[in-house]
């Protein structure tokens, strides 16, 4: 089962299974990009629209990609907004969106399945206006490191874990620095619970 079609079937548990990562990731969004409006917005790997919900509210037009048709149908159904587009679109390949248009690109805990982030970042940059924010929050390197990847429980009782790749922040830094964008804002966000000493569970970074 490759990614696309694991999403498609954990797509009817993801929004209500027991999922820190997806909880602390939202609630690093919402705190990281407060106080902000902005006129289009990218949301890459918007899955079942966790943050396009909050999103939605802070700008005149919202697209949403992803590759899981299931995660997608979700979101649609929750969102039906006129000024929200969800479309299918695998982010490994050139994006169907305009050329500089968009003023806010986000990913959420989605770059960790995407190998060649340098690819990704290129693309951010032909659909960024000048002087646009790129936001992202991904599961902690730290994290990855001890082995932890994504994961759910099927139908039949079996893990399925997901394939990831491992990408250390400065490799997050790098890619966007070839780019020419500046990090504007780091931070690492802990379960309020943590009973590991404290390892991070999500990084947000922030370019412009
Ligand atoms: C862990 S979910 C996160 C969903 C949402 N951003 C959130 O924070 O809840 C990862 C999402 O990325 C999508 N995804 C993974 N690889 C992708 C790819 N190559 N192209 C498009 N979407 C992808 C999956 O389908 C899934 O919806």
């Amino acid at each position: 089962m490759n990614n696309s079609q694991a999403y498609n079937q954990w797509a009817e548990q993801y929004d209500s299974n027991n999922n820190k990562t997806r909880d602390l990731e939202a609630i690093a969004l919402r705190s990281v990009l407060a106080e902000r409006e902005f006129e289009h917005i990218l949301e890459i790997g918007c899955g079942t629209g966790k943050n396009s919900v909050w999103l939605k509210d802070r700008c005149t037009s919202l697209t949403g990609l992803d590759f899981s048709e299931e995660m997608l149908a979700k979101a649609k159904s929750k969102i039906p907004d006129a000024h929200v587009d969800f479309r299918w679109a695998d982010i490994r390949q050139p994006w169907a969106v305009p050329d500089g248009h968009f003023d806010l690109v986000t990913f959420s805990l989605v770059l960790e399945h995407i190998e060649d982030i340098e690819f990704i970042f290129a693309e951010v940059r032909r659909v960024l206006r000048p002087g646009g924010t790129v936001y992202l929050g991904e599961f902690h390197p730290f994290k990855q490191y001890l082995g932890s990847k994504a994961r759910f429980e099927m139908e039949n009782g079996d893990v399925f874990v997901l394939e990831c790749f491992n990408h250390h922040t400065s490799d997050f830094f790098a890619a966007a620095k070839k780019q020419g964008f500046r990090c504007a804002d780091l931070q690492e966000w802990t379960d309020n619970d943590d009973e590991h000493g404290g390892i991070p569970r999500v990084l947000t970074m922030v370019f412009v």
